[in-house]
């Protein structure tokens, strides 16, 4: 049976018990797992000998209380879909108290500017909270490889950052992004829309598509304007931001340089509900 294990004591002796412990995949994750997560998930397995998912609802990293009790708890389900891959894989589910203690404490990491723009600039701290959280995880699990998806690029980019600041010898790889048919980004979000709209929202992955191929033609304002007007024009999908940055520093592009490389993100709300996406354009 699949081997979940709470406390860190546990974990330790989990660990402990692997022959080479040199050789383990940490795929970092919030629960409420999709194809997305499974796609980190066996790319770690195919990479590693033993395999970690951690599975904690990480309250530093939500600027907004409402978001983070309404983010779904589905640990079963969670254990269930993990062990029909693979039983090779320990699920680390902490409580909050195991990893936070009586005070939850945000340490403030310098991301070199990386943390200032899109959802850093909107989510106030969340890439702090995001760090102190992952440096935890590679502290108790001290992993070879961490996998992390494409569909938060600039969580990405922070941890490589991260372990570059800290000094941290993991390997850092980056995943694809994993869509619905219809081309929605996967997301434990999707679950909160309605049936009609979740159908409509395939409409953010066909504006970046757009967006990319008008970025070869015209100038990164324009294809902002147009990005803007899109949503000008649709009664239940409200912009929050639209940006299109160098994949290496994130700063906004405001000329186009073809010996740069770039990336488009977005962000929007709908029923409430906070989507993001992003697409390589060049
Ligand atoms: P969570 O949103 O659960 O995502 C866990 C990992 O799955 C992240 O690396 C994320 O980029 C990846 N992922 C999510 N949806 C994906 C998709 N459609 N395609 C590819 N990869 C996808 O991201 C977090 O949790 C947290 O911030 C965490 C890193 C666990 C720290 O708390």
């Amino acid at each position: 049976s699949m081997l979940v294990v709470k406390t860190i004591n546990e974990l330790r002796s989990e660990l402990n018990k692997i022959d080479d412990s040199s050789d383990v995949g940490l795929v970092p994750t919030m629960g409420a797992l999709h194809q997305g997560h499974m796609s980190l998930l066996e790319k770690a397995l195919s990479e590693n000998k033993k395999v970690v998912v951690s599975i904690f609802v990480n309250p530093t990293q939500f600027n907004n209380t409402e978001d983070l009790e309404k983010y779904p708890k589905t640990l079963d389900n969670d254990v269930d879909l993990i062990s029909s891959i693979s039983k090779n894989i320990i699920v680390f589910a902490p409580a909050v108290a195991e990893i936070y203690h009586d005070k939850v404490k945000t340490k403030i990491y310098d991301f070199a500017g990386l943390d200032k723009v899109m959802e850093g600039e909107f989510r106030d701290n969340h890439f702090n909270g995001v760090g102190t959280i992952v440096e935890t995880l590679f502290s108790l699990v001290k992993p070879k490889r961490a996998y992390f998806g494409e569909k938060d690029f600039q969580q990405l980019r922070i941890i490589q950052k991260l372990v570059e600041i800290q000094k941290i010898p993991v390997e850092i790889i980056g995943c694809e992004i994993v869509r619905e048919n219809h081309g929605l980004a996967m997301s434990s979000r999707n679950e909160r829309l309605s049936k009609t709209i979740r159908q409509n929202a395939a409409f953010i992955y066909e504006t970046l598509k757009i967006a990319k191929y008008k970025f070869g033609m015209e100038s990164v304002l324009k294809v902002k304007d147009w990005v803007a007007k899109q949503f000008d024009n649709s009664a239940d999908f409200k912009l929050e931001y639209f940006e299109i940055t160098d994949v290496e520093t994130l700063t906004p592009a405001k000329n186009k340089n073809i010996d740069i490389k770039y990336r488009a993100f977005i962000a929007v709300y709908v029923e409430g509900v906070r989507l993001i996406d992003n697409i390589a354009i060049n």
